[in-house]
């Protein structure tokens, strides 16, 4: 195995300013990885620029908005280019430089992509925040990332909701007072306060540089390790961490896995159903698709509004080849039933998937009947915000599927099973926690500002291999099945939540003295929040408190953080020396009430009785 002249191979299919020296240079100690090095680019070429010839009249964003019956709106390669072009020039007017951080909370909307590849134009780095994020979360991250430049929309539809997002951003900048500029992009309409000298209309801005006669902006020459972007990811300690992406290694390796695990070819219409503020959308609805001159879907809606048949209307409509979804919006759309197929084709599709989570096997075979019509391969991708883009997976068609198996790695990507001392576990039919032993192009080059973080969370459990966090099953054939992270994270409806955070923020609550939370089975979220919270003085009303706790998660994190189950106890299962001991609640959150293990060095066993009466 070569991976070096491999990926070496793939990269000359790129546009390059200048070409690499070197293909990779690296070592998980410091951990110091460099891919293309002396390679200079800007990924927007390749996205856009060097399309135009061939495709310029192709659509590259199909945008499907939340009301079904609004207006759907296509840019071609050429419009996009435009659009990114001018837009572009509108942060060069606002100051924004090569380097600055510039955060983007907006909706699902064709401006969020011409947004982010705005900033990938001028080499400013972009991190964008998913909507369902509190204005705290906002301002910890702002904070983190010294962002100056804020881009956001008066506010956002999902569903019947309305999200007031300026207004949620102008709360976080309460505390963020060296942000310069907030670009604000007309939306839903909703009222909002524009700040003198700070708050801008997106509209108004566009308008100057029309009257500026729409000078072109040319990309800014980048180079092959600077970053492209920072997106913030829950670990199982302290709060979120900036995931830093590069420029060359993530286009490399987003467009290989994009073409390759979907099959895609040329024309295919491309629908992946999540969102742009998380590393799905990132790699496989902005770069992925639009490197490969693909026509990527992106929708504004959620998957039962108006009604539980929405995607496959979706799919219908602009005739979709590929849908790549999350187990969750399979599983909540099971629950529908058959009725919202009824009168849907479906005869567009060729290639489905899924992401973010395990799969369970009747959520397979229900997306193989009755979406895939068993004729369709089901991709079940394995991957995270910290390696970019797709490592384990089947390629549709190519590769055989196995219903709750990511399968097998994808080429040049080398997992390693090992057991809690570090000693490889080798051969099939074994479980061990999840490693990669070298580098791909779009693993994560540090953690933005503080680089022994990086190092601790992912390269110092096992010496020379990056740590996962995930456990995993090799079968007899060689096949991978993820079962799960095996540290302090959750995975809620295919989004990851660090207990510890959610923690924190109970402990806000003026009534909390206490609290542990571990995850449950959630029949359609994958896994539930469940909290364990000592609280202070006499309870009154529970569930007035469990509403006022619920509440403070919401401010502080945000609504996807929301518990799902809260339960006062009256003390936590300590040891001695006053460690927590997690595995017992989450047995007693699981229901598991017998064989708890061994509770002989327990402070006082007795509040595992009282728990397990208690429990909700
Ligand atoms: O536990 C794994 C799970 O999602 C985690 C990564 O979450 P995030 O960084 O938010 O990225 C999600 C989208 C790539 C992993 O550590 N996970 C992701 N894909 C799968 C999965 N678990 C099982 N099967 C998958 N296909």
């Amino acid at each position: 195995m070569d991976p070096e002249g491999f990926w070496g191979d793939i990269a000359g299919h790129f546009y390059w300013r200048k070409r690499w020296d070197k293909v990779l240079e690296w070592n998980f100690r410091d951990p110091k990885v460099e891919w293309f090095i002396g390679g200079r680019l800007n990924i927007t070429e390749n996205c856009l620029d060097r399309h135009l010839g061939s495709l310029g009249n192709k659509p590259a964003i199909i945008w499907e908005p939340n009301d079904p019956e609004e207006h759907h709106r296509v840019l071609t390669y050429r419009e996009l280019h435009t659009k990114v072009v001018q837009f572009a020039n509108v942060l060069k007017n606002n100051g924004v430089q090569k380097g600055d951080r510039v955060c983007l909370y907006m909706g699902m909307v064709p401006e969020l992509a011409i947004a982010v590849l705005a900033c990938a134009r001028i080499g400013a780095i972009h991190s964008v925040i998913f909507g369902g994020f509190s204005a705290q979360s906002i301002a910890d991250r702002l904070m983190d990332a010294q962002a100056e430049y804020v881009i956001t929309c008066d506010g956002a539809y999902r569903g019947n909701k309305e999200i007031p997002l300026k207004s949620v951003i102008d709360d976080a900048l309460v505390q963020c007072r060296f942000v310069k500029r907030v670009i604000v992009l007309t939306r839903t309409r909703t009222p909002v306060s524009m700040i003198k000298g700070r708050d801008v209309w997106w509209e108004d801005e566009i308008k100057k540089v029309e009257t500026m006669g729409n000078p072109d902006c040319p990309a800014e020459e980048m180079d092959s390790e600077d970053p492209l972007f920072i997106l913030y990811t829950s670990g199982s300690t302290g709060k979120p961490k900036g995931v830093v992406h590069t420029c060359a290694g993530y286009m490399v390796y987003t467009n290989y896995t994009f073409v390759n695990t979907f099959q895609y070819e040329p024309g295919d219409i491309h629908f992946c159903t999540a969102d742009i503020g998380w590393i799905t959308g990132h790699s496989y609805i902005v770069y992925g698709p639009l490197s490969a001159g693909a026509t990527t879907l992106l929708f504004e809606g959620i998957p039962t509004w108006p009604d539980a048949g929405r995607f496959w209307e979706v799919v219908d409509k602009y005739k979709v080849n590929v849908l790549y979804t999350a187990p969750t919006a399979i599983r909540s759309l099971m629950g529908f039933g058959l009725g919202p197929l009824q009168g849907k084709q479906l005869s567009s599709l060729k290639v489905l998937g899924t992401v973010g989570e395990p799969i369970n096997e009747e959520a397979w075979h229900w997306y193989n009947e009755n979406i895939g019509k068993g004729r369709c391969p089901i991709v079940d991708t394995w991957w995270q915000t910290e390696t970019g883009g797709v490592l384990i997976s089947n390629m549709a068609g190519v590769t055989p599927a196995k219903p709750s198996y990511a399968t097998l790695p994808m080429p040049g990507v080398q997992p390693v099973l090992v057991d809690e001392n570090g000693k490889e576990i080798t051969g099939n039919n074994v479980s061990g926690n999840l490693c990669i032993r070298f580098p791909w192009p779009s693993i994560i080059r540090t953690t933005y500002g503080d680089h022994e973080r990086c190092r601790t969370n992912y390269f110092s459990a096992y010496e020379n291999m990056y740590f996962t966090g995930d456990g995993c099953y090799r079968d007899e054939e060689g096949n991978y099945r993820i079962t799960g992270r095996v540290d302090d994270v959750l995975n809620v409806s295919g989004h990851r939540i660090g207990t510890a955070e959610v923690e924190n923020a109970i402990n806000m609550h003026a009534g909390v003295v206490e609290s542990a939370v571990v995850g449950y089975p959630h029949d359609i979220k994958g896994q539930g929040i469940y909290c364990f919270v000592i609280f202070q003085g006499s309870h009154g009303d529970e569930n007035l408190n469990r509403q006022d706790i619920t509440q403070t998660v919401s401010r502080i994190i945000g609504p996807i953080a929301k518990p799902d189950k809260i339960q006062f106890v009256p003390g936590l299962p300590k040891t001695r020396s006053g460690k927590i001991m997690r595995r017992i609640l989450r047995k007693i959150a699981e229901g598991e009430l017998e064989n708890l293990g061994d509770t002989s060095t327990l402070l006082d066993p007795a509040v595992v009785d009282e728990i397990k009466k208690g429990r909700l």
